[in-house]
């Protein structure tokens, strides 16, 4: 259960990222072009929105599988150990608060009324996201 788990949340990592760098790019492009925003445009910010809210339930679930997340807390020390804390609690903490960022990009560019301020709102929020996210990857855990 959890080497799946682990395995899930790995790749789909991959996905969450690639997605919100393209749908970033395509709304900047549809920002600066002057065009109007569609329903396709929407469609393709759904689909960053949609991928960061699973990864959010699947890093949940994980979380309470990990021996690298809520179980390190428990133990005490790992407030004083940065790798440690990385994964039980900055990681977490961080992207959950990246895709509440995202959430309120994508849900207000519904409400705005013109075109760019909807673009904007999108590649604005998302962007802050991704940064937020990138700031805290166990980079040596994935990639290392
Ligand atoms: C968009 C959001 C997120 C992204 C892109 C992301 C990405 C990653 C990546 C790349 C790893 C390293 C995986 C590996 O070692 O192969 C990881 C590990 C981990 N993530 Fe996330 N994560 C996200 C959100 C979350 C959230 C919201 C939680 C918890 C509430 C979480 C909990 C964890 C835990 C506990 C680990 C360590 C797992 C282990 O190796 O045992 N993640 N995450």
């Amino acid at each position: 259960m959890y080497t799946g788990i682990q395995h899930l949340h790995s790749g789909l990592a991959y996905l969450v990222l690639i997605a919100l760098i393209i749908v970033i790019v395509l709304m900047l492009i549809g920002s600066l072009s002057g065009k109007e925003f569609t329903e396709k445009d929407r469609k393709i910010a759904l689909i960053a929105f949609i991928l960061s809210h699973v990864q959010l339930l699947v890093g949940l679930i994980l979380y309470f599988l990990s021996p690298i997340g809520l179980s390190l807390l428990q133990g005490g020390g790992a407030m004083s150990d940065p790798i440690a804390r990385l994964t039980a609690l900055e990681h977490p903490l961080i992207n959950i608060i990246a895709i509440a960022v995202i959430t309120i990009g994508y849900s207000r560019a519904k409400k705005l009324s013109t075109s760019k301020a909807k673009f904007r709102s999108i590649y604005m929020m998302y962007a802050i996201g991704l940064i937020l996210i990138l700031s805290r990857i166990p980079w040596g855990n994935w990639l290392g």
